[in-house]
């Protein structure tokens, strides 16, 4: 089963990045990082698909069977990066796939909104959005690294029903 976590934050010093490798090591999943293979910006031109981090997004994404979509929240929605990104891919892509929304937020309630939002962009990619998500606030980090406890369990048990989801379509 090959899993795909899309990091969608541009920033290479940030706490999306950190929990986006968390969540790809508990599911033995693939990364992008935008931050690392940054996408020129989608203009759809033909140019742009021999664009190595195009070329290894596209191969990717067409080949996972699930995915994990995380994103900071930025100005109440989903990172500019992100839905660039999705702009390279299409439903061919996402159709029938298993895909978990998560969110980081800079906190005072934040990152619903950017939720929210990918699951409005998800339906136009007939990606199968499943109802659980995680929005990690700055207090589930720890300051040397990782998650605090609770939010570990948290992500855990969150993980483990995605997880069912690939039951159900085998
Ligand atoms: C341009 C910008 C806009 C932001 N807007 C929001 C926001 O609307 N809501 C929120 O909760 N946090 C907001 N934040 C805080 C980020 O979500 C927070 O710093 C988070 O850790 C970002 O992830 P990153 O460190 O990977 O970039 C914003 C940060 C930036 C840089």
């Amino acid at each position: 089963m090959k899993i795909t976590v899309i990091s969608g934050t541009p920033r290479k010093q940030g706490r999306t990045r950190q929990a986006a490798a968390e969540v790809a090591e508990k599911l033995q999943a693939a990364l992008i990082d935008l931050s690392e293979e940054p996408l020129p910006l989608f203009n759809g031109t033909e140019e742009q698909t021999n664009h190595p981090a195009v070329e290894k997004l596209r191969k990717t994404a067409a080949e996972s069977e699930a995915f994990v979509w995380i994103t900071p929240e930025y100005h109440n929605g989903m990172s500019g990066a992100l839905k660039n990104a999705l702009e390279f891919l299409d439903s061919s892509d996402f159709k029938g796939k298993p895909t978990l929304l998560c969110s980081v937020c800079g906190g005072g309630k934040g990152g619903m909104n950017a939720i929210n939002q990918m699951r409005t962009v998800g339906r136009g990619l007939y990606a199968m959005i499943v109802p659980q998500q995680m929005v990690f606030d700055p207090e589930d980090f720890e300051v040397d690294g990782g998650f605090i406890r609770e939010t570990e369990e948290r992500l855990d048990q969150v993980l483990a029903e995605f997880q069912q989801f690939f039951l159900v379509k085998q």
